[in-house]
């Protein structure tokens, strides 16, 4: 058996949620990760509806790349584990607000604002949480905008609101952002204290490149 296989029985079997058996469970865990890729489906049409008409409107995109990733079941269960909330997809669909996930890679900082404020000013979504940690950085130096929206899928009779959540960047906050994720998560590497100071002017410095080039961007009206 597959660790997913493993990692799902192992689902069930704490699921108070009276599934007769296992074949049903798997369908309906399956029903709901398609609902999850339904919604990244729908915000990443909205995306990139938006990064149709800025570029006819002002001739360039603000969206330089987009990627997304549905979680997961490794990571599913140990996020309910460290939550320690019930195994069940209730309230896995309650507690785990990553389980669809989008990145927005944009041009310039105050893209990251133009497109957060025309996504989450659609009629149709919910602004569920932002974290903003371009104003607020995290104490090791990290910088994006964190946004956790609802958006409706419809399906043959009914509609359904799904959470999605979207990291929005700048291509400097995501290059410090990856460079960050292989220093740190190398297998048996100490990261100590000096390196530590080193990443934060690291992302010191690209955040005034950042703010050196929506100065530049300024300059030349675009
Ligand atoms: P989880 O990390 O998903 O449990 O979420 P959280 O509720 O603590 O949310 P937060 O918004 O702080 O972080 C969510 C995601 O942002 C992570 O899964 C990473 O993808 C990214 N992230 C947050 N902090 C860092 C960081 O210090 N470095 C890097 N490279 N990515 C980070
Ligand atoms: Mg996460």
């Amino acid at each position: 058996m597959n660790t997913d296989k493993k990692e799902l029985l192992r689902l069930f079997l704490d699921n108070k949620e009276n599934f007769s058996d296992i074949g049903i469970f798997i369908e309906s865990f399956k029903t709901l990760m398609a609902y999850y890729k339904c919604a990244i489906m729908e915000i990443e049409t909205k995306l990139n509806v938006l990064n149709e008409q800025f570029s006819l409107r002002y001739d360039r995109n603000p969206i330089s790349t987009t990627k997304s990733r549905l979680k997961s079941i490794e990571s599913i269960i140990r996020k309910l584990k460290r939550k320690s909330a019930a195994y069940t997809l209730s309230s896995l669909e309650e507690n785990i607000n990553d389980i669809a996930g989008i990145r927005v890679v944009c041009s310039f900082e105050s893209d990251v604002y133009t497109i957060a404020n025309a996504l989450t000013s659609q009629d149709d979504i919910q602004l569920i949480k932002e974290k903003d940690y371009i104003k607020n950085p995290k104490p090791n130096g990290y910088r994006s905008l964190h946004l956790i929206v609802s958006v409706p899928i419809f399906l043959l009779h009914e509609k359904k609101h799904m959470k999605v959540e979207i990291q929005l960047r700048t291509i400097a906050m995501d290059s410090w952002a990856a460079l960050e994720h292989q220093l740190k998560y190398k297998k048996d590497t100490v990261f100590d204290d000096k390196m530590a100071q080193e990443l934060h002017l690291c992302s010191k410095l690209s955040a005034e490149l950042d703010l050196r080039m929506d100065k530049l961007k300024k300059q030349v009206n675009i």
